[in-house]
């Protein structure tokens, strides 16, 4: 049987993430590896902060704190976000852990003694007000593509450019807002990625269940990128660099990122060492699928650059079979951004409703193939409709009718007719198009056939009407009423990768497992009609729909409309 490593993209540890961080990584990353273990697959989900580079320097500087001081408590802020959006790590760790830091020095050295490691002088800026190199962000000034005044030195977050802080025009000091800048000449260490391209085309041409536009992305980045990359930087805060005259500086936050998925797996081992062993999952194993969900922005890192440090390394390492990559969420037709605190941010969404109606919009509108534009009030319209609507509405109806009329049990007389027989056909249908959407990693799909089964179910309750039914044909009343509660738990138990929280109120209410309900196996018949003379609750309204009022709240809240 298939094991499978599943890791999410591992988020900046500074500041809290949008909604649009949550779906292009984290959060399908959660649906899937709950559906593997639905299914009964041995599962290790990965995920971690990315605790290194610039942007967090800035971050800890403005706030007065000590870089690592800021990292823990960011670290710890993050961990409990995700932690109430019901995502299911079995280790969030960092990247600035011990385990990071050794990992990464092994595969420097390793990649040393493969001759892909090679000194260079670099010039970088330097700050006489600062005193010191003013490396990536760092660097503000303006872009050369879009004449933007605010571009940072490695990026634009105006047009979108890759910069090297050497691209910007009239620069200046990120610190101080020096602009009287000296070039100096500092020594790097280069990765020789350009080395390595032919290898990484024969890898990439192996892995055959890459999204195409992921494949494409990657194979462009191959061409035209492929330069060899500057794997060091003149800061203190990061992996340190072992190696004589490289004392005042560490690795780059790239370089050291991804290999926290690693580290951070050898760290969740060394928790119980007498059960988990780490080399099971990344050390050559035969029967492991390595499953990465990241960001459009994140494919040429992990589709080439991560693998020449894989594969460069000379060592049998576990790399990627599918990069499962996402376009953006925007944000009421414009970006998200977290600088200009635009948009709806994870701390803040779960203030305002629960987490499993965000898990649903985001997941039945994930930008799978293309961008897509979250607005709240699409957002309240929708998850009105579908989980108050259909789902919701179809447990509290049938649960409250069993309770009232069957005294809290599932009623047990009466045999399935035609009607049944054919629901249970179209059940079977749908199940096996459901499994198949979410073997696919088809998000959006398997989200609308989870509510094409809610609907099938609501539609059978109502066309059966067994409150008619009643005094007329009391063992029909049964048969439909044993149906339609043992659907209900159905509905919820393959609901419950993208709706953990209410799939597994409603289990509960119906006696079922609902902690990691296992995914229904055999012929639908069998289970919809059984269970008769089980007890059973009411389930009371799971959802409530969101009234004009509170749309305009969170419109003004989060400026949305
Ligand atoms: O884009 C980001 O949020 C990066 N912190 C992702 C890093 S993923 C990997 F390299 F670990
Ligand atoms: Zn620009």
């Amino acid at each position: 049987m298939t094991r499978y490593l599943i890791t999410s993209a591992i988020p900046y540890v500074n500041g809290v993430k949008h909604l649009g961080n949550l779906v292009g990584s984290l959060l399908p990353a959660d649906v899937h590896a709950r559906f593997r273990r639905q299914t009964g697959h041995d599962v290790l989900f990965i995920c971690g902060t990315d605790d290194h580079g610039t942007p967090t320097e800035l971050s800890a500087a403005e706030s007065g704190e000590n870089v690592a001081t800021y990292c823990d408590r960011h670290h710890a802020i993050q961990a409990d976000i995700y932690r109430r959006f019901g995502l299911s790590f079995n280790h969030f760790g960092r990247s600035s852990s011990v385990w990071n830091h050794r990992l990464t020095q092994h595969f420097y050295r390793r990649l040393v003694a493969a001759d892909l490691v090679e000194e260079r002088d670099h010039q970088q800026y330097w700050s006489a007000v600062d005193n010191r190199f003013l490396p990536d962000r760092y660097i503000l000034g303006t872009c050369p593509e879009c004449g933007d005044g605010n571009a940072r030195g490695d990026q634009c977050d105006h047009c979108g450019a890759l910069l090297d802080p050497l691209d910007l025009l009239n620069p200046r000091s990120a610190l101080s807002g020096d602009s009287n800048l000296e070039y100096r000449t500092s020594r790097h260490l280069f990765l020789r990625q350009s080395r390595k391209v032919d290898c990484i085309r024969d890898w990439i041409g192996q892995r055959d269940k890459w999204p195409t536009w992921v494949r494409s992305l990657a194979l462009g980045w191959l061409t035209e990128h492929l330069g060899d990359r500057c794997i060091t930087r003149d800061l203190a805060w990061g992996v340190p660099v072992p190696m004589p005259g490289f004392e005042n500086k560490v690795f780059y936050v790239w370089f050291d990122a991804p290999i926290a998925y690693i580290s951070a797996t050898q760290e969740w081992a060394d928790i119980d060492p007498g059960r988990r062993d780490w080399h099971q999952w990344w050390w050559d194993p035969s029967d492991v699928e390595y499953i990465q969900f990241l960001g459009k922005d994140n494919v040429p890192f992990h589709a080439v650059s991560f693998p020449v440090t894989l594969l460069g390394s000379g060592e049998p390492w576990k790399t990627v079979d599918v990069i499962k990559g996402f376009h953006w969420l925007t944000y009421e037709g414009g970006k998200f951004s977290t600088s200009r605190n635009r948009g709806v941010f994870t701390d803040a969404a779960l203030d305002a409703l629960p987490a499993d109606l965000w898990r649903w919009w985001l997941i039945a509108n994930a930008p799978e193939n293309a961008d897509v534009d979250f607005q709240i009030r699409r957002f309240a319209h929708d998850v009105g409709k579908d989980l108050a609507d259909v789902f919701g509405n179809l447990a509290t109806r049938v649960s409250t009718f069993t309770e009232s009329r069957f005294e809290a049990r599932i009623p047990i007389e009466g045999e399935p007719g035609p009607d049944e027989i054919r629901l249970a056909r179209e059940v079977n249908d749908r199940l096996e198009a459901l499994r198949e959407h979410h073997e696919n990693l088809e998000f959006r799909r398997a989200a609308a056939e989870t509510r094409a089964l809610w609907t099938l179910a609501n539609r059978y309750f109502q066309d059966q009407a067994p409150w008619e039914l009643l005094a007329s044909d009391a063992d029909r009343a049964s048969v439909v009423t044993r149906f339609a509660a043992n659907l209900v738990a159905l509905c919820a138990a393959v609901s419950w990768s993208i709706i953990p929280t209410l799939a597994s109120q409603v289990l509960a209410k119906l006696g079922s497992p609902s902690d990691r309900p296992t995914w229904p196996a055999g012929p639908a018949i069998a289970y919809l009609d059984a269970n008769g003379g089980k007890p059973i609750r009411r389930i009371p309204p799971l959802v409530s729909k969101l009234s004009d009022q509170e749309v305009l709240g969170l419109e003004a809240r989060f400026g949305g409309g």
